[in-house]
């Protein structure tokens, strides 16, 4: 089935990227100023997830470090991931290191680190790129200090110039960082809208031809995938499903993949994404959703906040955490509503009032097997099952 899986893995950044011409294109030419000898414009990117945002800062990064030779520019850069660098600390020792200096283990005060940097620039660097991709994460986490910093470096350089690349997906971003910092970030910005179906198709087609033997995979099967997930236009999650459709066809013994293998895939997909959502969940919610799942499993037919809320105080209880007031559970419910994971709706009772009613929106052994992956709800449950005999 597979001739090389590796084409489909989330760190593989192909050579061409079908549709982000003009992305590649705009962020070249930004950085391509330092052949004319001027400092690159610092570049401010963002767009939904999986619209190909690091895709292309890498591919331009490498591009770039290949072309410098021949123009005889000393470029070099730094990428960090805010992800796991997301304290101005370790953001910082990472560009560091990146070049080509050692911090002792012991560290160093940020100012040390700053000057060693300068030197390393003024010695090595015609121009050093620093790409703080995920960059939400570091200033949610740790505030805007070396980015900051960072952005006013160029006035303590002479032979050496640092352009700064900022990325995110997160569309509040611009709200929690300082306005100077801003403005020096986003000199320029490139926006990535999400990929539409035929956009897909492409992207995954040229995947397909990579990573799976020829006929392995029907047409059909690949456009599929691009039509599921033209619905919020990410391209890793389009991979990602094809991927597992292949996966799923060679543990089936099939010879090619299918549509029905995507469909199969696509429920795995969808549950792998409702488990994340579950286990990132604050123990009361999960509390919350244990007591819906166990009145679901007790084949209540109309499950009340009245219901959730014996259940819930009870379970509470058992395990002793404080029970919550009715308001509050009305909150947690709200939002494992927005979240998708249940629904609810008011029924009238003529004259005994109003009230809710829950219903579960994922499959219940979904629910069950990710819920179940905590100890302490698996003995919740058992002894709620025993006591009711
Ligand atoms: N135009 C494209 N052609 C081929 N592959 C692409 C294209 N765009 C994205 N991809 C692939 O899709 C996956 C997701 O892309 P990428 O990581 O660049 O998304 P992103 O915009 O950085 O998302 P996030 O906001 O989650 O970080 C990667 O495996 C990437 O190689
Ligand atoms: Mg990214």
């Amino acid at each position: 089935m597979f001739r090389d899986k590796r084409y489909l893995s989330i760190d593989y950044v192909p050579e061409e990227l079908p549709h982000r011409e003009n992305e590649i294109l705009r962020l070249a030419s930004i950085l391509a100023s330092v052949i004319r000898g001027t400092k690159p414009s610092n570049v401010f990117e963002y767009g939904p997830v999986g619209t190909g945002k690091t895709a292309v800062t890498k591919l331009v990064i490498r591009k770039l470090s290949q072309k410098s030779e021949q123009y005889n520019i000393k470029f070099g850069f730094s990428y960090v991931n805010c992800r796991f660098f997301r304290t101005n600390y370790r953001a910082l020792i990472k560009v560091a290191e990146d070049l080509g200096l050692r911090v002792p283990k012991t560290g160093l005060p940020t100012d040390v680190i700053f000057s060693m940097i300068i030197e390393q620039l003024e010695k090595n660097y015609s121009l050093f790129t620093i790409v703080f991709d995920e960059i939400d994460w570091l200033v949610k986490f740790s505030g805007d200090d070396i980015l900051y910093q960072f952005t006013r470096l160029n006035s303590d350089l002479r032979s050496s110039l640092v352009s700064i690349i900022g990325i995110t997906n997160d569309v509040k971003f611009r709200e929690y960082l300082d306005a100077r910092v801003l403005s020096s970030l986003s000199e320029e910005t490139v926006i990535f809208q999400p990929y539409n179906q035929e956009q897909l198709y492409d992207i995954l087609l040229q995947r397909a031809k990579l990573a799976f033997h020829s006929n392995t995979i029907s047409d059909e099967a690949i456009r599929y995938v691009a039509a599921v997930s033209s619905r919020d236009g990410d391209a890793r999650r389009a991979i990602d499903m094809l991927r597992i459709a292949g996966e799923i066809a060679d543990r089936e013994g099939s010879n090619i993949v299918t549509i029905e293998h995507v469909k199969k895939a696509c429920r795995e997909v969808e549950r792998n994404l409702i488990g994340e959502i579950i286990s990132s969940l604050p123990p009361n919610q999960q509390l919350l959703l244990l007591s819906i799942f166990y009145l679901a499993r007790r084949g209540e037919r109309k499950i009340t906040t009245g219901h959730v809320k014996r259940i819930f105080d009870d379970f509470a209880t058992k395990i002793g955490r404080t029970t919550v007031t009715l308001r509050r559970l009305n909150d947690y419910i709200a939002e494992l509503e927005t979240l998708g994971i249940i629904s609810s709706t008011i029924v009238s009772f003529g004259r005994y009032g109003r009230t809710r009613i829950i219903r579960l929106e994922i499959p219940p052994e979904t629910l069950e097997e990710f819920l179940m992956k905590e100890e302490v709800h698996k003995e919740i449950l058992m002894e709620s099952i025993l006591s009711r005999g």
